[in-house]
């Protein structure tokens, strides 16, 4: 299986999920790597980014390639002006051999993908999807705990609207026997067209108010930020600190398990540095730099 383009998780079956792992556990050991020599990479990023973007470029740099980067394209690209991003798209596929968009409209990476000549990669669309944050999520599932399948997940947080998680249900419902817990704000749960999605594939979900209670029970837990940005005021004063982990729970998590997070975290995970250091439980630093490794794999497979 070969992807011109990659802007949803649901484009991914196991054997390319499979081959993205491989290549990434190569790619940590290897260095001075000139497979993409001589090619260009655009990173037009329309909403605020620091993981998404400069582990795209270094991925980029580290395999001998080149980057241009607009960092704040919704305020200093012609989307100013006007520009619609089809239009947008249209030019900078003629200038460079693949591009990452992260934008504010759900949707746009499959709009830019639509009219693009060169790879179009999905960085994070508004409340859509983030499907190469999905795809490092479950290598670090993967790295952490040597499977991705017969795993109860607990996704915590505003679910409503973290694309992260979303497109992180999509993967998940790709192995069997795997089991999701959604612990949300009662204004902030997952949506329905997820559910619909697990459902007709036969993956097991529940929803539960409880964290504490979910907490010892489960392999992985997927802890999110409220997407104050996405939300009302109103919204979010009644969601946030509803889900936390500090040192009042922490305990009860079994030694096994794993704590994730897409980042940046606010204060849904209040730790202390010496144990987000030392503790192994805490896979969140871990997981971004995974991110770098998946995300050259990606672009070798959309650029050779
Ligand atoms: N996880 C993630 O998308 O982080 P950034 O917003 O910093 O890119």
């Amino acid at each position: 299986m070969k992807l011109k383009h990659f802007y949803e998780s649901q484009q991914l079956e196991p054997d390319i999920i499979n081959e993205f792992f491989n290549r990434a556990d190569l790619l940590r050991t290897q260095n001075s790597l000139q497979i993409l020599k001589g090619k260009v990479l655009a990173t037009l990023f329309y909403e605020p980014s620091t993981r998404t973007r400069l582990s795209f470029e270094v991925a980029m740099l580290k395999l001998g390639g080149n980057i241009i980067s607009t960092e704040n394209a919704r305020e200093f690209s012609s989307a100013v002006k006007g520009e619609s991003i089809e239009d947008t798209i249209r030019v900078v596929s003629k200038y460079v051999d693949c591009i990452v968009i992260r934008h504010f409209e759900d949707g746009a990476a499959r709009k830019a993908a639509e009219v693009s000549s060169v790879p179009v990669i999905n960085a994070g669309d508004g409340k859509g999807q983030h499907p190469t944050q999905a795809l490092l999520d479950l290598y670090t599932i993967y790295k952490e705990l040597g499977k991705i399948d017969c795993l109860k997940i607990a996704m915590v947080g505003d679910l409503a609207n973290g694309r992260t998680a979303r497109s992180l249900c999509y993967l998940l419902g790709k192995f069997k026997n795997n089991e999701i817990i959604f612990i949300s704000p009662e204004n902030l749960k997952m949506r329905y067209d997820i559910k619909e999605y697990l459902l007709r594939h036969n993956v097991k979900f529940s929803e539960e108010k409880d964290l504490d209670k979910v907490l010892p029970n489960v392999d992985i837990i997927y802890m999110t930020r409220i997407q104050k940005e996405r939300i009302t005021l109103d919204d979010y004063e009644k969601a946030k600190g509803k889900y936390v982990i500090d040192l009042s729970n922490f305990h009860i998590i079994k030694h096994s398990s794993r704590i994730l997070h897409p980042l940046p975290k606010i204060d849904e995970i209040k730790l202390p540095t010496k144990i987000e250091h030392s503790d192994q439980r805490v896979a969140y630093f871990r997981q971004a730099e995974n991110g770098l490794y998946i995300r050259m794999a990606l672009l070798i497979h959309l650029l050779t």
